[in-house]
């Protein structure tokens, strides 16, 4: 089983609606891959985690890095893992109107199975979110 997480800076332009239609078709592509992760949005960046057979997963982040609704994509993770540490398809995001404490809650429970330092990454990323 092969995990990757990154983050990116949504494109000028891109609001939290037009991340409906990358989740329509991430949902498709992911159950057809047997992918499984976790999308977290906002009005400015992205942070997502993929797992799955590392051929899938390397397939998907190739498509992924050349769409142009976001930009400076940066790897954090790859590695392998013995199980998959977020169970589901998920998406949690947050923008303006988004209640900040239950969005970074929700992280929390679908990150709960990650290991310390995949759950060190989301939660500071998520830290510097809501500073920022
Ligand atoms: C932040 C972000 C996350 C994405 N996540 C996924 C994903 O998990 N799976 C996926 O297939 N496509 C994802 N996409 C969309 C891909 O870049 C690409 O548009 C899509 O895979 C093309 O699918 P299609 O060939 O079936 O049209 C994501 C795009 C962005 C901007």
């Amino acid at each position: 089983m092969y995990q990757l997480v990154y983050v990116s800076t949504a494109a000028r332009g891109q609001s939290l609606e037009d991340v409906g239609a990358i989740l329509k078709v991430s949902r498709r592509n992911n159950v057809r891959d047997g992918l499984t992760g976790m999308l977290y949005a906002d009005d400015r960046r992205f942070l997502q985690a993929l797992e799955g057979e590392e051929a899938h997963v390397m397939a998907a982040f190739t498509r992924i890095q050349k769409d142009p609704r976001h930009r400076a994509v940066v790897v954090l993770s790859r590695r392998t893992v013995a199980a998959r540490e977020f169970g589901a398809w998920e998406m949690a995001h947050a923008g303006p109107g988004h209640d900040a404490d239950g969005m970074v809650d929700k992280v929390g429970r679908l990150a709960a199975g990650a290991s310390p330092a995949i759950k060190a990454t989301f939660e500071g990323f998520l830290e510097a979110r809501r500073a920022a």
